[in-house]
């Protein structure tokens, strides 16, 4: 414990100063608050060096006294922890939770009244702190003045997607010096002239605004929460708790996705027995639309039909699949189905769709029926339906949702207690709150909800397991023409930013790289020449093991897989649980390369590794010494890597698959074409 006490004059009076620090167990970290000047602030070091300068703390609130200057800071208490638990499902079966916490209070130095207490937990890879605000009667806050103050603010590289956009999370990575960054969604990733990296974000959102950072000058940023449709950040009643502001610190990029901070700040499990959230691959009815071929409302082309999703079922029986999904099953879909949020039913299907016929015929050839609830953001119309919606799915057998708020901005809708319609942010409080009452009701009928256009991933997980994945990025179907698509360095960007909040929906796997642009839609988005994944397939396969989730989509048509079986066969055997996993190198948005150790389970003996590497628009080899296989252990090395006359422009479908035999002690060179990659399964022999 360190405790530094100065004497200065304030305004004539003589007050004391404290400064109090607290270090991570292994003392490389140190986070330290003081109270020495007009703001209350912390400041963070990393072996001995500044990475955050001294930042403000506290709150504006209308009609209430601001919390953030003129406070007295003491400490209440300290501990330390050691524990291990347990995920049911994940990319790492058990987390080392361990940390050194301290407490303190902020007290008014006027009338002596408590402002706020903050708990802070430093973990050798990073920190969290929260705020305990004690009130009696509503508060409304107008600001969150916390700040990140970030050191090399001219040469730090800031990896970032706006914040409170239009697309919401769905952008492309910007890489700009600190210093340039506007308005910042988070996780925002910064590399510091010493090579270290930093990721910016927040832990267990719940309750309150999602954050975004505000640059204000040089490397400093405050934190912006999504106001609510009223125009105020945050309402409580009475006493509160915000969110963990975190900031993970590593010494590469890598060091960022080996770190459970995140989900360490989260609760635990609050779902109790929680065998019915069942990972696993699936394919859809759902690439068909994005490439104009089915549409999701009715008429000819219409994808959801009994027929066609019985085709698919056996499709998935036949190659191992546990389920398929199916949009456009349900009415309203027909017009401008993003503006008539009000029309979706959420029981009702298309004529053309017999709902319990495809259920039926999905148990009798054991594969599930995934359920889709897209809402166009319509909160009020999904909520009023939601219960209905979830007994219907769970009277057939599902165990899976899909949910899909495609709305812009600010323009969700919400009924508020008034009836008066409310436009609010996917990431505004009252939304925040729609998506986890979404969860918490689904898991009362054994479902588990996969959320696409929804909050950013906070580690909420953890707490309730049946939030099994979200997308909250720009995932595959922007590679399907109607949109600019995803440049190559996107998935290595997501690997060290968006994925470090947790599980994405990608949706990987695309084999056709031919079809012909689609019609209309794209003017406004940027034509380009290659209006389609801009990827070799070998880097599509990598990308089952780079971007982690429970659920992953085998997401091209059946046709189009059963024209390459070969490179297919990866996708069969590639397992979505995980005993272990441990990202081995990479620079954020070049390249990255990620081992996983399957878990035991079912078909699997929990004995087998996978790798994926995947690199940008430049090719690249990559030396990977293997010693994270089990010693001793013989495996032959499957490896689906690019071929000699692979180019993703011309002739992007050129792979090449070998097997040998390795051990732990071997070193293996993978040769990565321009947006290309490699996915190896090591089988033990
Ligand atoms: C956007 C989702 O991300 C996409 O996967 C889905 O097909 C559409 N919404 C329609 O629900
Ligand atoms: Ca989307």
């Amino acid at each position: 414990m360190r405790l530094a006490l100065l004497l200065f004059a304030l305004l004539g009076l003589s007050v004391q100063a404290a400064e109090l620090s607290v270090s991570s167990p292994d003392d490389n970290i140190t986070f330290t608050l003081s109270d020495s000047d007009t703001y209350s602030h912390y400041q963070v070091k990393y072996n001995g060096k500044p990475v955050i300068r001294p930042s403000r703390l506290g709150f504006a609130f209308e009609k209430a006294k601001p919390l953030y200057r003129d406070l007295a800071l003491t400490e209440v208490s300290r501990s330390s922890e050691d524990s291990t638990w347990e995920q049911p499902w994940g990319e790492q079966r058990l987390i080392r939770n361990h940390y050194n916490e301290l407490i303190v209070k902020f007290t008014d130095r006027q009338d002596k009244g408590n402002a706020f207490r903050l708990q802070v937990r430093v973990f050798n890879d990073g920190v969290g702190f929260r705020y305990h605000v004690d009130a009696t009667g509503p508060r409304a806050i107008a600001r969150e003045m916390t700040e990140f103050s970030i050191v090399d603010s001219h040469t730090a590289t800031a990896y970032w997607i706006p914040g409170q956009g239009y697309d919401r999370q769905e952008y492309l990575y910007r890489e700009t010096p600190v210093q340039d960054v506007m308005l910042a969604s988070t996780p925002m990733t910064v590399k510091l002239d010493t090579g270290v990296h930093l990721a910016i974000h927040e832990a267990a959102l719940v309750d309150y605004a999602g954050m975004s950072l505000d640059r204000q000058n040089l490397g400093r940023f405050e934190a912006n929460l999504a106001p609510r449709a009223d125009g105020v950040k945050v309402r409580k009643q009475g006493s509160f708790t915000t969110p963990w502001r975190t900031i993970q610190i590593a010494s590469d990029a890598p060091g960022l996705i080996n770190s459970y901070l995140t989900l360490n700040l989260n609760e635990p499990n609050k779902l109790g027995d929680v065998d019915w959230v069942n990972p696993g691959k699936y394919i859809g009815i759902w690439w068909g639309m994005h490439i104009q071929k089915y549409t999701w409302g009715s008429g000819d082309k219409h994808g959801a039909t009994t027929e066609n999703t019985i085709r698919y079922m056996d499709f998935a029986a036949k190659h191992g699949f546990d389920g398929v999904l199916v949009e456009g099953w349900n009415t309203g879909w027909d017009g401008d189905w993003i503006q008539n949020s009000e029309l979706f039913s959420f029981t009702e299907s298309y004529p053309d769709f017999d709902i319990e016929k495809v259920a039926e015929h999905g148990k009798k050839v054991g594969v599930k029926l995934i359920g889709h609830h897209e809402t166009s953001g319509g909160i009020t119309n999904y909520e009023e339906q939601m219960e209905d919606g979830f007994k219907l799915y769970e009277r057939l057998g599902v165990e899976q949702i899909k949910t899909g708020y495609v709305a812009h901005g600010q323009s969700l809708k919400r009924k508020d207690d008034n009836g008066i319609m409310r436009f609010e942010y996917t990431d505004s409080q009252d939304v925040v709150n729609h998506f986890l009452h979404n969860v918490k009701t689904a898991a009362n009928y054994g479902l588990s909800i996969n959320t696409h256009e929804s909050v950013k991933d906070t580690g909420l997980r953890r707490t309730y397991p049946n939030w099994i994945a979200r997308e909250s990025a720009r995932g595959q179907e922007y590679n399907s023409g109607w949109a600019a698509p995803n440049p190559p360095e996107h998935v290595p960007m997501l690997a060290f930013t968006r994925m470090l909040s947790g599980p994405m929906d990608f949706t990987p796997g695309i084999f056709d790289l031919d079809y012909p642009p689609i019609k209309g839609g794209t003017e406004e988005h940027g034509v380009t020449e290659y209006m389609r994944p801009q990827t070799t397939i070998a880097k599509q396969l990598a990308e089952y093991v780079v971007i982690y989730s429970p659920i992953q989509m085998a997401a091209d048509l059946p046709e189009n897989y059963e024209e390459k079986p070969e490179p297919f066969q990866f996708i069969k055997d590639v397992p979505t649980d995980w005993e272990q996993s441990v990202a081995l190198q990479g620079e954020v948005g070049d390249f990255v390369v990620i081992a996983r150790q399957e878990k035991a389970h079912r078909d699997y003996t929990g004995k087998d590794w996978y790798l994926g590497a995947i690199t940008n628009e430049e090719s690249r080899t990559v030396e990977v010494p293997l010693s994270f296989l089990e010693k001793g252990q013989t495996y032959e090395a499957q490896i689906y890597q690019d071929g000699e006359k692979v180019d993703w422009k011309t002739n992007p479908y050129d792979i090449e698959i070998i097997s040998k035999k390795v051990t732990a002690s071997d070193t293996l060179t993978l040769k990565l074409a321009a947006a290309g990659g490699a996915a190896i399964r090591f089988r033990a022999m």
